[in-house]
This record gives structure tokens, C-alpha cells and sequence, in this order.
């Protein structure tokens, strides 16, 4: 038979095909869950083979697992990276790949909008291997520009930012970045990669939460690193050591997300934006913070350089906070649930989740007021979701 040409694939079709060899395992048209911690050697042959001749394949549940090497050729595709790691959390991936990266003595600027864990993390006990960080205001470039040093490492944020959902300038911080030298990283965790590609702007890393968007269902954690395949293999090799690797279970109902990816999420973009837009009318609501309304003041920015808005919408009621908690507590569809990214919508409120150890005067000094509230839509049909909020706005 002539061998095939091999066809240019869109987006959608890469999220159901790519990775997957076209001849599986007993002709499933499923990818095989490999549920394996070891992998078996025929003979010394073999070993050797691998060992000494560096033939591929798999040793060890840690070092590597058929259904994972899938899920990270697929979204090395999606995302269009040389190379990718998937792990057992977004934290998982953020975590190993700064520490693969840093030396003691290092520096490193990361944004103040950033997930609270990472910054914990960059902040706190980064500090405790020698390593300093400088945590900038989100978009004061001027600041963030003065704060790199000699033995900067990396810059380090998140585009869009939780809560406020703020856009990044990735020309601005390409620029600031080649000018000194140092690295970019981005969380690319709420708009993934159809809405956003930061490797398109020269961005060296990009992180995702999986749990969120590409997972799409609210059932697993995962997280990826992507980018050039000399920085991700320097990543690979520590992520074998730290251990978070992810099982193949949870892989295989990352790759089944994954197949309807682009509806899902480009339908999120859609109902959000009907929501924020019935949000932004509702005279109980004093201001909605969403990247696609005129109103968000990275709007500008978002239109050039993201493709859609995502499904997270970010709004403060009028009144105070009893007033936000029988708001939540009328809700009748949406679950009072942290996280986002999945198929049922979820409603947050940060002053009494992420933030609830924080006094009332410390919470404000980082925005998280009192009736602050954020919204991550699911696919149900909006007129629901709209009809829920309005009801428990109390009209
Ligand atoms: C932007 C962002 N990055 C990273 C994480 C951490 O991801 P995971 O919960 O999968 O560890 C989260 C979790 O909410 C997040 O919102």
C-alpha cells in the first residue's frame, strides 16, 4: 500500500486524534488504560537493549506510562509545544518546574494576582533553598521591569488572573524579559490554549491546571508544563525524582475531556458572555469583572491577544457580606464549589473559601471584599444559570 500523506489536522480533530497511534491495542478505538506500576523485560537482551543503546520504551510506573506519553503528545499539540509533562496536579506541575529551574541564590518576580498556592509557594518556601522573590503589582510594568535583578531566573504570572481576571501583556513582558535575559512563565490555566497561546508570543513556559478546562468534568486533578523540548527535559528529569506523576486512570479521563474540549469550552465563552452582559444589568450588582465586556480594563488587551474570554466572570453584589451569603445560600443550580473549568457551574466566594483566615482589613488590602463572587459557568443552558442568579439576586 502507497504510504499515506499525512493531513493537516484542526483543532477539534487534534483534540480527539492527536497522540494516539492510528493501529491500537486489540483495535479499541479507546486509548488503552495501562493500569501498571513496572513493566516486564523479555531478556538481558533487552535490558541492555534499553540501557546501553538507549532503545525506547517503558521501565518504571514513575519514569513514564503508555497512556500518559498519549495525553502529552496531545497536548503538546493543542497547545503547539515542542514537548510537554503532564503531573498529578497543577500544583504538581508549577511546583516542579520552578524547582527545576532555580538554583540557590536566585531571583525570581512573580505577580501579586497570582493562585494563592504559588505564591505561597514562590514566596515562602522558595525561600527556605536560597532563592528570593520579588512579588510585583499585576500591571505596573514599570515596577515589574525594575524588579528584575542580575540573577533573575524567571518571571512568573498568570494570564487570565484569578479573581479579577486581569490579562497580561505578553508583548510587554516578552520585551522586558529578552532585554534582561530571564525566562517567561506563564499559567495559562484560564483560557488554555483556545483561547490564549503564549508559546505563539515567545513565552518559554506555559503551565495549566488540566483539573480545570481540559479535564472538563470536575473528576480529577492533572496538571501540564509545556514549551521547548531542552526546558521540559530538564523538568522531565526532576519530575522522576519528585514523584507527582499522574495515574493512568486519571489519563485516560484527561484524553476523554479532552475529546470534546473545544465545545465545551467555546461554549463556556459563549454563556459567559450572556452572563456577565445579565450580570452587568442587574441593579443588585455593583460591578462584574469578565475580559470580553467593555467595561474590564484589560479589555483592549484580551481582544488582541486572546481568541475568546473564558468561562470565569468575577462580580460583587451590592450590600454586604450577609447579604453575599444569602445570595449563595438561594442558589439552586449553580453548586457553592471552588475550582471552574467543568461542566457544572460552580460559584466561589474568595473572602470565605481561599481567603477565610484572613481578617476583614487584610482580605480588602488584597480586593477580596465582602461581596466578591466568583462565577465559573458549566454547559448548562444559560437561560438556567441566568434564571438561578436572578432569583437568588432576589428579583
Ligand atoms: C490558575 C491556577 N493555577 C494552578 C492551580 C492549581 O491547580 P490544581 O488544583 O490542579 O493543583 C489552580 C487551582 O485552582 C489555579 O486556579
Amino acid at each position: 500500500m502507497t504510504p499515506k500523506t499525512p493531513l493537516k489536522r484542526g483543532f477539534s480533530t487534534r483534540s480527539i486524534h492527536s497522540g494516539e497511534d492510528r493501529q491500537r491495542y486489540a483495535d479499541s478505538i479507546t486509548t488503552p488504560i495501562v493500569q501498571t506500576s513496572t513493566y516486564a523485560f523479555k531478556d538481558t537482551q533487552e535490558i541492555e537493549a534499553y540501557t546501553k543503546k538507549g532503545k525506547p520504551r517503558f521501565e518504571y510506573g514513575r519514569y513514564g506510562n503508555p497512556t500518559e506519553k498519549v495525553a502529552q503528545r496531545r497536548l503538546a499539540e493543542l497547545e503547539g509545544a515542542e514537548d510537554c509533562v503532564v503531573f498529578s496536579s497543577g500544583m504538581s506541575a508549577i511546583v516542579t518546574t520552578i524547582l527545576a529551574i532555580v538554583r540557590s541564590g536566585d531571583h525570581i518576580v512573580i505577580t501579586d494576582d497570582a493562585y494563592r498556592k504559588t505564591l505561597e509557594f514562590c514566596s515562602s518556601y522558595l525561600q527556605r533553598f536560597g532563592v528570593d522573590c520579588t512579588v510585583v503589582p499585576f500591571g505596573d510594568y514599570k515596577v515589574l521591569e525594575d524588579a528584575v535583578r542580575p540573577n533573575t531566573r524567571f518571571i512568573f504570572s498568570e494570564s487570565p488572573t484569578n479573581p479579577y481576571l486581569n490579562v497580561f501583556d505578553l508583548v510587554k513582558l516578552k520585551g522586558i524579559a529578552e532585554r534582561h535575559g530571564v525566562l517567561t512563565l506563564i499559567d495559562s490555566t484560564f483560557a488554555t490554549p483556545i483561547n490564549q497561546r503564549p508559546l505563539e508570543f515567545g513565552i518559554d513556559l506555559v503551565m495549566h491546571s488540566c483539573t480545570k478546562y481540559m479535564a472538563g468534568h470536575n473528576d480529577i486533578l492533572a496538571g501540564a508544563t509545556l514549551g521547548r523540548h531542552e526546558l521540559v527535559e530538564q523538568i522531565r528529569a526532576l519530575h522522576k525524582a519528585m514523584g507527582g506523576v499522574i495515574d493512568a486512570h486519571c489519563c485516560y479521563l484527561l484524553l476523554r475531556g479532552l475529546k470534546t474540549f473545544p465545545l465545551r469550552v467555546n461554549r463556556q465563552n459563549e454563556i459567559a458572555m450572556e452572563v456577565a452582559r445579565f450580570l452587568e444589568a442587574h441593579p443588585k450588582v455593583r460591578r462584574v469583572y469578565y475580559p470580553g465586556l467593555e467595561s474590564h480594563p484589560h479589555h483592549a488587551i484580551a481582544r488582541e491577544q486572546m481568541t475568546g474570554f473564558g468561562g470565569v466572570i468575577t462580580f460583587e453584589i451590592k450590600g454586604r457580606l450577609s447579604d453575599a451569603k444569602r445570595f449563595l445560600d438561594r442558589l439552586q443550580l449553580c453548586f457553592i464549589a471552588p475550582s471552574l473549568g467543568g461542566v457544572e457551574t460552580l460559584i466561589t466566594h474568595p473572602g470565605l473559601v481561599s481567603y477565610y483566615e484572613y481578617n476583614r482589613k487584610e482580605r480588602y488590602a488584597l480586593g477580596i471584599t465582602d461581596t466578591l463572587l466568583r462565577l465559573a459557568v458549566g454547559i448548562e443552558d444559560p437561560r438556567d444559570i441566568i434564571a438561578d442568579l436572578n432569583q437568588a439576586l432576589g428579583n
